[in-house]
């Protein structure tokens, strides 16, 4: 079946949640994907983060069909060959900066998406704050529920994830939301200290992405991360960090927070962490990877016989001294070619995950759809922001070939 055809059953068949662009890719390697005229495109985006090793990385395909031949699912009612291999190896990767003789294990929920571990963290939050309540004595109605997040933040698509989503825009019509979510800006100090002068006594969670990606990359300090911690610690509020977009290697480090240095209590991950197969997960630190227990949280699919090895294939292949090295210094050429690039007025980011914004008089959605068909995969996340994402497997020679299709696009003309 072609594209015209697709699209015909895809417009009468498929919810339209999504503005699609022009094409069906058919397979992919690498780098690259290619759509069934056999026309090749150089893939900035990763499919939003996901395809870290590129596409179809020969050590995941192997996993996969060697697991598919096996056993593709049982529930979790049963163990799971590779799930504890899994998690003892995120356990590892969170604590990898921290002294000997002060590690934690970490016991992860696993899910199927960024939004599923997210809800799992925040019902952890609740659930922890109700049983120190009751533990103290106190009526467990009272006990903390409230879950400051960030402005601009993006949390998921589910009721609760949307509403911790600090971007009203994206609540508008599905009101009411779920209670008991609070933006403050990010980067902000002294809102955010205010904030919890006023209602500190009622945080059972602080929620941030250390870099926000849907909102165009934007970082948080780490000073701010820090202020975080300090203000959990003060209260007894969790501290929740969701990498789902920027961790799993994607900035250089197995986590985001590692490079501001502030550990968190909890981390949701999802999209880097099993090369495309769905898996989310949600890791809480020591004592709080025992908070929820039998009947408390659950799910069909997490952590199924095929997203384990799909995730065991790509932290292994992912987890090197090497490739972290290159994610930095391949993100770096990156950061200074786009700057470099008339028609871009400033870009920020860490490791691959980068956002430019373009100057006025330049529209990002109409420079995506350009780029596109001259062959490079990029995405738009607003007006005037580009974001780039590539396979983690991404070189200075791949950067040159996208940045010269990106120069052409942006001039005048945009005749590559
Ligand atoms: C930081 C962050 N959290 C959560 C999500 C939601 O993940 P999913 O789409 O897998 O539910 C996303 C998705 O873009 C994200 O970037």
């Amino acid at each position: 079946m072609g594209l015209e055809e697709e699209k015909k059953l895809e417009a009468r068949y498929v919810m339209s949640t999504f503005a699609r662009k022009d094409v069906e890719f058919v397979s992919g390697h690498g780098m690259h994907l290619e759509d069934a005229s056999g026309k090749r495109y150089l893939d900035f985006l990763a499919g939003i983060a996901v395809c870290s090793l590129g596409h179809c990385h020969p050590k995941v395909v192997s996993a996969i069909k060697a697991q598919a031949d096996k056993l593709i699912h049982v529930s979790n009612y049963f163990y799971i060959e590779d799930r504890g291999e899994v998690a003892c190896h995120l356990s590892r990767l969170l604590e990898r900066d921290v002294a000997e003789d002060e590690k934690k294990p970490w016991r992860t929920f696993f899910a199927n998406s960024g939004a599923e571990a997210n809800e799992c963290a925040i019902k952890l939050a609740r659930l922890h704050a109700n049983k120190r309540a009751v533990a103290a004595g106190l009526d467990p109605a009272e006990a903390p529920s409230l879950v400051i997040t960030l402005v601009k933040s993006f949390h998921g698509r589910t009721l609760a994830t949307l509403a911790a989503t600090g971007q009203s825009k994206l609540h508008h019509g599905f009101e009411p939301m779920p209670e008991g979510f609070l933006p403050t800006p990010i980067n902000d100090a002294d809102a955010l200290c205010r904030l919890m002068e006023n209602v500190g006594d009622s945080v059972c969670a602080i929620m941030a992405e250390p870099i926000q990606g849907e909102s165009g990359v934007h970082p948080c300090t780490p000073e701010f991360l820090a202020l975080a911690r300090r203000l959990c610690d003060s209260t007894g509020a969790l501290l929740i960090f969701d990498e789902v977009q920027c961790g799993i290697f994607r900035t250089g480090t197995p986590f985001a927070f590692q490079q501001a240095r502030v550990m968190p209590d909890v981390v949701t991950m999802a999209k880097g962490i099993a090369s495309g197969v769905p898996c989310g997960a949600c890791a809480a630190r020591g004592e709080l990877g025992d908070v929820m227990g039998p009947g408390q949280h659950g799910s069909t699919f997490g952590g199924s016989n095929i997203a384990c090895a799909a995730a065991r294939a790509t932290l292994d292949a992912l987890d090197s001294e090497e490739v972290c090295a290159d994610i930095k210094r391949v993100g770096a050429y990156l950061a200074d070619a786009l700057a470099s690039i008339p028609g871009v007025q400033s870009v920020r980011g860490s490791g691959l995950m980068v956002g430019a914004d373009l100057i006025d008089g330049l529209d990002a959605p109409d420079v995506v759809q350009r780029a596109l068909e001259a062959g490079l995969v990029i995405n738009a996340t607003g007006p005037h922001t580009l974001r780039f994402l590539p396979p983690l497997i991404c070189t200075e020679a791949y950067v040159d070939e996208a940045m010269h299709i990106l120069a052409s696009v942006l001039q005048d003309g945009g005749d590559v």
